[in-house]
């Protein structure tokens, strides 16, 4: 079907990163695992940071015999104090940062929203609120890094349609007085991850930290968990599954392109995408490493200012 596939190319994936401590969260499935499989493969050493740390453990068996290393520590981004207890004991054990990849997200099927113990939507919570609490944390230390890099991962989904462009409510952020959807609320989040990403990039110019937020293509992961109506959505997907649909090495192509490739930081807080045949403007379908996002609330500096403010506040940081 002559679909674009965007790979890292070999000099980068060749790089020796010996030395180097990077985060991923969400590392015990999908793209988040084969983004720590290359770390770890270049000689790097990688926190795992999971919900559930035995899926880590069990997962990261298969880096048997790869140059680097790597530890499962317990994160789990939709609670607070577990993000909170996780920054401080990697701040206790490690010196340096210098990738960190905010890689975990779900979306929460249903007609019902849930909320986290915190009171948070759950997919804006573990998606976004979570990794803006981390990174936030860890900010001094990617500072004292540098150079380092943060991704963050967003959506294809977060672009909608020419008709129906996804925009962060800050009035109603956890759908306490809207209809709640889930692909609306995933929309969402995945909006708040590209302002996050852009609004970070401003305020760290010059201090050598450098940020994106990423859509890694359409992967053959566990996300949207394994209900019926995921079981029924990849049975019929089956005939034309190669054409459309990614394997999570390729996924993870573009969150190690903002990793490690010598020109991701010349576009700091940029959106980078692999091809997807998801898009609805078609005109973005190649992707691109970077790309304009085609939604113009997600390209709205005032509204990412807007959000960081409020999310401080949402989190507790001021
Ligand atoms: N799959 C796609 O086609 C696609 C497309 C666009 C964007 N994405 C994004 O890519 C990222 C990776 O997804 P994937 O496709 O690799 O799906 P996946 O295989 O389901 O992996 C998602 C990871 O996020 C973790 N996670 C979920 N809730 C968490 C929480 N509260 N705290 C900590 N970790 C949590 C999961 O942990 P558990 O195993 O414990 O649940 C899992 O490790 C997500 O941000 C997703 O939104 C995926």
């Amino acid at each position: 079907m002559g679909r674009v596939r965007r790979w890292c190319d070999d000099e980068t994936l060749a790089k020796d990163i010996s030395g180097r401590v990077y985060i991923v969260t969400g590392a015990n499935s999908g793209v988040g695992l084969e983004t720590t499989r290359q770390l770890v493969k270049q000689g790097g050493h990688v926190v795992m940071a999971c919900r559930r740390p035995d899926a880590g453990e069990a997962a990261a068996q298969s880096f048997a015999g790869l140059k680097g290393t790597y530890e499962v520590m317990r994160c789990d981004l939709a609670d607070l104090q577990s993000v909170r207890d996780f920054a401080d004991a990697f701040l206790a054990k490690h010196g340096r940062l210098d990738g960190l990849m905010c890689n975990a997200g779900v979306v929460v099927m249903g007609n019902e929203a849930r909320y986290t113990k915190d009171g948070f939507e759950l997919t804006i919570a573990a998606s976004y609120l979570g990794h803006f609490l981390l990174t936030e944390l860890l900010l001094d230390l990617l500072k004292k890094s540098a150079p380092s890099r943060m991704g963050i991962l967003s959506s294809v989904v977060h672009a909608g349609s020419p008709n129906n462009r996804y925009r962060v409510h800050l009035d109603d952020l956890h759908f306490r007085a809207r209809t709640y959807s889930a692909y609306g609320a995933y929309g969402e989040a995945k909006v708040a991850t590209v302002l996050y990403a852009m609004e970070l990039a401003d305020r760290l110019k010059g201090a050598g930290v450098t940020t994106a937020s990423i859509h890694p293509g359409w992967a053959r992961s566990n996300f949207g968990g394994r209900g019926l109506l995921m079981n029924v959505v990849r049975i019929l997907l089956l005939p034309v599954q190669p054409f459309v649909t990614d394997s999570n090495e390729l996924s993870a192509q573009t969150s190690l392109h903002v990793l490690l490739s010598d020109d991701a930081p010349n576009h700091s807080g940029a959106y980078f995408s692999q091809s997807s045949v998801l898009y609805r403007d078609k005109g973005c379908r190649d992707g691109g490493w970077p790309m304009e996002s085609p939604n113009p609330h997600a390209r709205d500096m005032g509204a990412a200012r807007d959000l960081v403010e409020a999310s401080r506040k949402l989190v507790g940081l001021t």
